[in-house]
Parts: C-alpha cells; sequence; structure tokens
C-alpha cells in the first residue's frame, strides 16, 4: 500500500447506495462466543478486516478449528473452556482493544500461562480496566501491577463470584466480566454506567441466563444458572461507526443523498444519529426491523445547509465514542459555539483522539479551544472553504483518524497529505474503494 494519499478536490453530487462492512463489535464478539459455545457456528458478512483476523488468529492458536468459504466463515467450537494448545503460547491482538480485552477472560480458566501482545498503539492502552475485576474473580496478571500489554495471563483455579460496579460506560470492561461469567458457576453481577450491549443481546438469543435490569444512566446485569450454549448462525449488519464517514460526507457534500444499506442502529450505538440530528441533519431511518434482538434499517442522509451549534449532552457521549471526530469535522462549519465535554475516554482509544480532534481543526484554521473536564469549544464557520496545505502523519495509524481526514478533504478543500493508508484495514478495509465509486479523486 501507498505511504500516503493527496487529495486537492472536494467531491460532488452524491447520490449512491452504499453497503459498508460487517459491524466490528459484533464480529468479534461472534467469533469469540462461537469458540466457546457446541457445535458449529456460521457467520456471514463478517467484517474481513485485521483486527477480525486477529481475532480468528488467536482462536487458532488456542485450538479452535476456523474455516472460510468465500463469505461465509464457520468456527467449531468445543463448549465453555474447550481450549486445548500448546505451553507458553502468545496471542497478539495486533491493533484491537476489543479483542485484547475480551480474549483474556476466555482463558481464564486456563492452568498455562498465556502472553497477550499488541501494536504499537494497544501497547499504549490502559487494561488495568480489566484487570481489576478479572483479579477479583481469580485470574493472575503478571508483571503485577503493570497496566499494559504485553501481560502474562494465568487462570484462576475457580472463577468466583463478583458484584461489580462499571463506571467508565465501557463496553469492553462490562463484557470481559460478563464473558469471565460463563466460566463461572456462580451468580456475577454488574452494575455499569450506560455502553453498547450488544453482548447483553447475544446472551439472551443464546439462553444464557442474564437479567438486565435497565436504569437511566445504569444497567444492573445479573448472570446465574447454567452457561453452556449451542452453536449459532449470524448474518453480521453493517457497521454504524463506518456509515458515519458517508453520513457526513453527505451532510457536507451539496446535492447529495446517500443511502446506507442493512445498518446494525442498536440504540446504544446511534448516538451520532441523535447529536447530528440535533445540529440540523435529517438522517432517517427506513425499514426497521429486527435480527436476533438487534435493531437493522437503512440510513438515508442528505445535504445540510443550515447547521446549528449544539452543547452536546454528555449522556450521548457513549453511544457516539468512535464518531466525535465526525461530530467535530461537523460542528466546525455549524453556526456559533458548540461545546462538548467529559471525553476523557476519548484519549484512551487507537490514539490520543480528543487531542487529534483539536489538532485536526487547528490545521484547518478552526477556532477551537479545550476546555476543562476533557472538553473542546469549537467556533464554527457556515462559510469554512480550506485553500492551505495539510499534512496528516504520526498519530499511530489511527483509522478513524484517517478516515475522518479523508471526509474533511472532500468535503472542505484544501490540500491534504494524509499518511498510513493502510490504518484502513483493522476496521473498514473498503473504505477507499468505496470513496472512489463515491467520485472522490485520491492520489
Ligand atoms: C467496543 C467498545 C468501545 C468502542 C470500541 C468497540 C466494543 O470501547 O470504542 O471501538 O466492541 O465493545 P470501550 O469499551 O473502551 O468504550
Amino acid at each position: 500500500m501507498k505511504k500516503f494519499i493527496q487529495i486537492g478536490n472536494k467531491i460532488e453530487n452524491l447520490n449512491k447506495k452504499i453497503y459498508v462492512d460487517g459491524d466490528k463489535s459484533l464480529s468479534i464478539r461472534w467469533a469469540l462466543l462461537a469458540s466457546q459455545a457446541n457445535g458449529v457456528s456460521k457467520a456471514f458478512n463478517l467484517l474481513k478486516s485485521e483486527d477480525v483476523f486477529n481475532t480468528l488468529t488467536c482462536l487458532k492458536k488456542l485450538g479452535i478449528k476456523v474455516k472460510r468459504e468465500k463469505n461465509i466463515f464457520f468456527i467449531k467450537g468445543n463448549g465453555l473452556n474447550g481450549f486445548s494448545f500448546k505451553k507458553n503460547i502468545v496471542l497478539n491482538a495486533g491493533n484491537s482493544g476489543t479483542l485484547g480485552r475480551l480474549i483474556i477472560p476466555l482463558i481464564s480458566l486456563s492452568p498455562n500461562k498465556i502472553k497477550l501482545i499488541g501494536d504499537k498503539s494497544l501497547s499504549k492502552r490502559d487494561f488495568s480496566r480489566i484487570i481489576e475485576p478479572l483479579k477479583k474473580l481469580g485470574v493472575s496478571f503478571f508483571p503485577k501491577n503493570k497496566k499494559r500489554l504485553p501481560l502474562i495471563i494465568k487462570g484462576a483455579k475457580k472463577i468466583q463470584t463478583i458484584n461489580y460496579l462499571e463506571k467508565k460506560g465501557s463496553a469492553q470492561c462490562k463484557t470481559a466480566i460478563m464473558f469471565a461469567s460463563l466460566n463461572s458457576n456462580k451468580k456475577v453481577s454488574i452494575k455499569a454506567k450506560k455502553s453498547r450491549n450488544h453482548t447483553e443481546i447475544l446472551f439472551k438469543h443464546l439462553k444464557i441466563p442474564i437479567k438486565v435490569s435497565e436504569a437511566k444512566a445504569y444497567d444492573k446485569i445479573e448472570i446465574s444458572g447454567k452457561r453452556d450454549f449451542k452453536s449459532f448462525n449470524y448474518k453480521i449488519p453493517g457497521d454504524i461507526s463506518s456509515s458515519a464517514f458517508f453520513i457526513a460526507l453527505a451532510i457536507l457534500t451539496e446535492k447529495s443523498k446517500i443511502l446506507l444499506k442493512n445498518i446494525n442502529i442498536n440504540p446504544s450505538r446511534i448516538g451520532i444519529v441523535k447529536i447530528l440530528n440535533m445540529m440540523g441533519a435529517k438522517i432517517k431511518f427506513k425499514k426497521i426491523r429486527i435480527y436476533k434482538g438487534e435493531k437493522i434499517a437503512d440510513i438515508e442522509a442528505k445535504t445540510v445547509k443550515n447547521l446549528k451549534a449544539i452543547n452536546c449532552p454528555s449522556n450521548l457521549n457513549s453511544s457516539a465514542i468512535d464518531e466525535f471526530l465526525i461530530i467535530f469535522l461537523i460542528a466546525s462549519v455549524s453556526k456559533g459555539i458548540s461545546h462538548f465535554k467529559n471525553l476523557s475516554e476519548l484519549n484512551k482509544k487507537e490514539s490520543k483522539r480528543l487531542d487529534w480532534g483539536y489538532m485536526i481543526l487547528k490545521k484547518m484554521g478552526v477556532k477551537v479551544k479545550k476546555t476543562k473536564n476533557y472538553g473542546l469549544k469549537i467556533w464554527g464557520n457556515p462559510k469554512l472553504e480550506l485553500k492551505r496545505k495539510i499534512i496528516i502523519k504520526d498519530y499511530l495509524k489511527d483509522h478513524r483518524i484517517f478516515m475522518a481526514t479523508v471526509i474533511a478533504a472532500l468535503s472542505f478543500g484544501g490540500n491534504w497529505k494524509i499518511y498510513d493508508p493502510d490504518s484502513i484495514q483493522t476496521s473498514f478495509p473498503s473504505f477507499l474503494k468505496i470513496i472512489k465509486k463515491l467520485g472522490g479523486k485520491l492520489n
């Protein structure tokens, strides 16, 4: 792949139907849960990206049979804790926080030590959020007191009971405890700040005994009873986080309308749509249907002329957590001063995304200020038209920085040089192909 791409032209008149790649959260969850099921599970439209391929490679190392026939993936699970593997294996989670944090609970009964490593970006990310609860359940981590990869993990003799309070709104943390609970025969309770709830929905679908009591900001999750489950097939819907780039492109481009087909619109993921609609967009869900407990729809987004600034309610942060770079771009051309706050989690992603959001806007010449409580104030300029040269590099290959800046270049003009296009391989390998199909000129 090229070292960088250059964009010097805005895109025009978008009018297309688009299929984005499969949902990353659901793809990784399907693979990990299929490895614990009894029998062969099938997935259609699994996301074919590095994060998912790394998941499959880790499972193969743990003795799980994985097969692919064109667009269908097969995983043969040997039941709970049914891994069989050699001593001293090393698992590589690559760039994926979801894989790194969710594979550990699946080896939580392993008597042999396993080493978990990741790439440069993942090795900077916080693992204490899962180490803390998993230690309480009996899992050991070495070196002691270390918070980041590489880590060595040794399973518990028995998974203990736990009553855990998850305060960050991290679905990965919540899911790690839920996955570990599969290996327990005791009751596991979690009070978790609201976050994406795909795992809860999958557990219900798999008839794992789970009770979820929803309250305003926190959900209570209890798992007790017989945990084993049968293999299951899944048709992975499109990813709303990948759709977000095209929703923004349609909003920011004159005379445009885009229809994104077959997208997961789980209410815990649609913060982007709620926030942009508050800013004046008229994003619509069409043909809403339910698939195995998940809400699916086609999403229509159109050009918006009069975008307005927003004081973004923090209770939407978690449901839009992967989309803030895009939201900041829209705020740059929305009339008035937008304010976003309580976004400390953004700086804990594949790169420090809050800092990067600030830097990208600065490079674009947009007036922006950091505020206390991990916030940004953005002075929107509806007439924003870039002429300058902008270089984006050294961003730890964060796929979302690459894609968001491509959208900025195609929407606002200017001469952009954006490094590391191969970063899209982690979550959305078709991204540039779709951009070209829409008429985007890339060099
Ligand atoms: C994910 C949860 C989120 C999100 C990530 C995927 C998941 O992270 O940012 O891209 O699939 O559970 P946190 O759990 O750290 O909030």
